[in-house]
């Protein structure tokens, strides 16, 4: 007859093999349905922390990236963020490493015409959609009518947060291209300067609405 203690361990052990056979996509996929990650849950809670690691990283899968009017077939991991993959897999380091939490705005894309934070969007995600970099605003080895008037605006001092900066401002100036001061403030609020360069950023705006147009 097993004693209390043979049926902890047993439990232990069936415990261990179910999150042993859970890989990292399967994780992903019970997410979307609460009852599986509660059980889950249960299992890791059940597990000791250096077992609980056997879970499968590095699982990869296919996705197709349109950038810059170039397609790009690469296998991913599930997890990572555009970002990421723009700067570590495709060398496209014109996008910037801020806050990696949504808030900075420096790893600012466009993705269908429309600002977005690269950190804050899987690269899964973004399989379909027309993703645009900093470096798909030059035009050779000219730049866009964005930079041409950052350039002339002084619109920085560090520097860092301009990539974001002129992406925003693409992104404002596509759907908007002659915007008031207002819709300029509210359109670039989601990019931050450390360095203040604020009303030098709203004169380089207006000055690449211009410069679009002719
Ligand atoms: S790095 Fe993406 S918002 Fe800061
Ligand atoms: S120019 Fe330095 S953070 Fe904006």
């Amino acid at each position: 007859m097993k004693n209390e203690k043979d049926v902890d361990k047993q439990d232990q052990e069936t415990a261990d093999q179910q999150i042993r056979g859970l890989t990292r996509r399967g994780f992903l996929t019970a997410m979307g349905t609460g009852a599986i990650t509660l059980a889950v849950a249960d299992k890791l809670n059940a597990t000791p922390a250096a077992e609980a690691e056997m879970i499968e990283r590095g699982e990869m899968t296919k996705v197709v990236l349109q950038i810059n009017g170039r397609k790009y077939r690469l296998l991913v991991e599930p997890r990572w963020s555009l970002l990421y993959v723009l700067r570590e897999e495709l060398g496209l380091t014109g996008t910037k490493v801020g806050c990696e939490r949504g808030e900075c705005g420096a790893c600012t894309v466009l993705i269908d015409d429309v600002p977005r934070y690269a950190c804050m969007t899987l690269a899964v995600e973004a399989e379909g959609s027309k993703i645009t970099t900093l470096e798909g605003l030059m035009k050779g080895e000219e730049l866009g009518p964005v930079q041409q008037a950052f350039a002339e605006h002084d619109a920085f001092q560090c520097g860092y947060c301009t990539p974001g900066q002129i992406m925003a401002v693409e992104g404002l100036l596509r759907k908007n291209p002659k915007p008031s001061v207002e819709e300029i403030r509210n359109g670039m609020s989601g990019n931050l300067c450390r360095c203040g360069t604020y009303k030098h950023i709203v004169n380089a705006i207006k000055r690449a609405a211009e410069l679009k147009k002719a």
